[in-house]
């Protein structure tokens, strides 16, 4: 089938099943357009919670398909790729952050929603990249466990006087930018303004220019004066950063970077969520009764 038969055939499907498509930033182009709705992590908890939809197709990884089941827990939620996994969230294991806990009785568990619902449900609150700093302010403890990226982590206690107890995650992907891709954009392109994922090292953000979750860089490209942008996160933002504004130019910084969780969803994979149902998110209903307390206090406090 070709890719407007299939765009034909999804919209016909959606409205006799009354679903609507939900998309991270970073899906490939046809799965962006096909979308209803395109954000971050925290734009689309924020949708999931208020949509009205009975089914969700959540064209994202699986941890974010987890949250708007958590969220909706009466909707039908699918994930369209089995392999659609973000293994940062499988670096945070129910057990070992039990222990932690033991060792600090006093702090509390920030969870960043790339994580399991396992975790989410024995932690205080969730947070995303785009209101880490917020979320962590706004505790009223002097100790906090931050859990699984010790990246966001780090850039979160830069604007803290509290003290954050960093688990030892980061994302694969974010990771590769180095500060030698930085110098070398810096060189090459002197005008350009170079924005990068709180993910990214510490050594990398000490060199950046602003630091902004997925749609923080949408929302900065679509307002800045600025005609150039070197993009340091996740190559699929791009594409969105494109078309959204022609008339400016947007690269990567150093070699393109490829998330393969997000990057397994294609449109014909999108279709047959739609047409057979699949594949559900069934989760416990203690783990979501827990983990939804965490989600719903962060959507309170940001
Ligand atoms: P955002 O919430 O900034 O879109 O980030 C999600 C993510 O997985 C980044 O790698
Ligand atoms: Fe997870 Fe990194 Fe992929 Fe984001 S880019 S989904 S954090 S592996």
């Amino acid at each position: 089938m070709k890719n407007q038969e299939l765009i034909h055939k999804i919209n016909k499907l959606k409205s006799e099943k009354d679903a609507v498509i939900l998309a991270h930033n970073y899906q490939i182009p046809e799965i962006q357009q096909t979308a209803d709705f395109l954000g971050d992590s925290l734009d689309l908890a924020r949708k999931a919670h208020s949509d009205s939809h009975s089914v969700i197709v959540f064209c994202g990884v699986k941890f974010m398909a987890e949250t708007a089941k958590i969220l909706s827990p009466d909707k039908k939620v699918l994930l369209p790729a089995t392999d659609a996994n973000c293994p940062m969230a499988e670096m945070a294991e129910k057990r070992a952050l039990l222990k932690l806990k033991e060792q600090y009785p006093d702090a509390q568990v920030v969870t960043y929603v790339n994580s399991t619902a396992e975790v989410k449900a024995i932690s205080d609150v969730c947070c995303t990249s785009a209101n880490s700093v917020k979320i962590v302010n706004n505790l009223d403890t002097d100790t906090i466990i931050f859990v699984p990226d010790k990246n966001l982590g780090a850039y979160t206690q830069k604007f803290t006087d509290k003290k954050l107890i960093l688990w030892d995650g980061f994302c694969y992907v974010h990771n590769q930018f180095s500060s030698e891709e930085i110098d070398g954009a810096k060189q090459n392109y002197p005008d350009a303004v170079i924005m990068v994922h709180p993910e990214c090292t510490p050594e990398v953000i000490k060199k950046a220019d602003k630091v902004f979750s997925t749609s923080g860089m949408v929302k900065f490209a679509k307002e800045s004066d600025k005609k150039t942008f070197i993009v340091g996160t996740e190559q699929g933002l791009i594409h969105r950063l494109k078309r959204e504004n022609p008339d400016k130019q947007f690269l990567s910084l150093g070699a393109a970077k490829t998330c393969r969780g997000m990057k397994a969803i294609k449109l014909i994979d999108v279709y047959n969520a739609l047409k057979n149902d699949q594949h559900q998110i069934h989760l416990r209903d203690d783990v979501m009764t827990g983990a939804r307390k965490a989600i719903e206090k962060m959507l309170d406090y940001a």
